[in-house]
């Protein structure tokens, strides 16, 4: 048995490449006292990783060139020299792009296999649904009967956002590629309305779908996306300022004119509240999400879709493909079983 791992082998300009990633087999480490050895089941493909290959400026650490790719896992407890943990128990943990690593426990969350899955610890119960969970309901604060749009909707956060928003009574909206993620957003997860981004109407189509203009904007993407958003925001309107996926691979500004002072302005008069936000600001509100979220599940009102890819050598190419829009759900790869 070896520790498969991989690597970022150069930071990238613009989108990345598989030549932008390497793989390597290690021997598999040895716990040492106090410590676990934890095999991956599952690893999170998430958008920040984009961020992470980068070296500018920004709320956490850059993976250092030759250093193993971060990430979400859960992962099982294959030797343990530690009393909180016994072989065998399933944590979710962050030990990156590799089928083996040392923890010494810190951090570590026991999952129990018998309430869910334990791939949605990675998904609409793990990081991404509790982002949905505090940016809605923290900074979006829907109104029964008020407009929520929000884009990357077929993904783990967009999808969960949307579903709150029907549970506290608002209109959802959804924005996503393509019209099989439409139809899935409108006929499975309850929708109000569904819209593809790349439809050549498609401000017209946003427009038409939200005849009474939007009170949240739960910002995933920025772009073309929100040039069309931006016009149909009411007075008042809340935008949780998530991601900005659209941007993510841009490596200049885009180029003139400078909107800013439209959106300033807009700021202005419609007493707009934008308000950033990295999911780890909320931490407090976790045991609220895992009350509600699960029992949200349990009455079918919470759905979920995962994107599982098999094989830690696939992650490059899959992870490539979540900032194209390839991906449908949550993306996981399926590490070892
Ligand atoms: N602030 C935080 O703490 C925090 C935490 C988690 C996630 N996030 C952010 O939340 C957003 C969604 O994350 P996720 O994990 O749920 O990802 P996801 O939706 O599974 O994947 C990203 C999706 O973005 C869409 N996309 C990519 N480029 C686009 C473009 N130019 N225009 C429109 N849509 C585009 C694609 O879907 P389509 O096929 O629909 O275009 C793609 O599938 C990301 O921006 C991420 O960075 C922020």
């Amino acid at each position: 048995m070896n520790n498969r791992r991989i690597l970022l082998a150069s930071r990238p300009r613009g989108a990345p490449t598989p030549e932008n990633f390497s793989s390597e087999d290690a021997p598999v480490p040895q716990p040492g006292e106090g410590e676990v050895l934890l095999q991956t089941l599952y690893l999170s493909l998430d958008p920040y990783m984009r961020g992470r290959m980068d070296d500018g400026p920004s709320y956490a650490a850059p993976v250092p060139v030759g250093g193993v790719m971060e990430g979400g896992t859960v992962c099982k407890v294959v030797e343990s020299h530690n009393p909180k943990f016994a072989a065998g128990e399933i944590v979710l943990a962050h030990t990156g792009w590799q089928s083996f690593a040392i923890s010494d426990g810190k951090g570590l969350r026991k999952l129990d296999p018998t309430l869910a899955p334990v791939s949605t610890a990675l998904g609409v119960l793990g990081m991404p649904g509790f982002t949905a969970y505090t940016g809605l309901l923290t900074i979006g604060d829907p109104k029964p009967g008020e407009t929520v749009v929000v884009a990357a909707a077929a993904g783990p956060v967009g999808a969960t956002v949307g579903q709150i928003a029907k549970i506290k009574g608002a209109r959802a909206v959804g924005i996503a590629g393509g019209a099989d993620k439409c139809a899935y957003l409108r006929d499975e997860l309850g929708f109000d309305a569904a819209i593809d981004h790349r439809a050549q109407d498609f401000p017209e189509q946003l427009k038409a779908a939200c005849p009474k203009g939007i009170d949240v904007y739960f910002e995933n993407v920025g772009g073309a996306v929100f040039s069309a958003v931006q016009p149909l925001l009411n007075n008042f309107a809340r935008i949780p300022l998530c991601g900005l996926i659209a941007n993510y691979n841009a490596t200049a500004l885009p180029p003139g004119p400078d909107r800013s002072v439209r959106l300033m302005r807009d700021i202005l008069i419609k007493r707009l509240t934008v308000r950033g936000f990295i999911v780890s600001d909320f931490f407090e509100q976790m045991p609220a999400f895992l009350r509600d979220v699960p029992a949200w599940m349990a009455e079918g009102r919470v759905k979920y879709r995962e994107d599982v890819v098999e094989g830690l050598d696939k992650a490059p190419k899959a992870f490539i493909g979540l900032l194209e829009g390839r991906n449908f759900g949550k993306l996981l790869v399926k590490v070892s079983d």
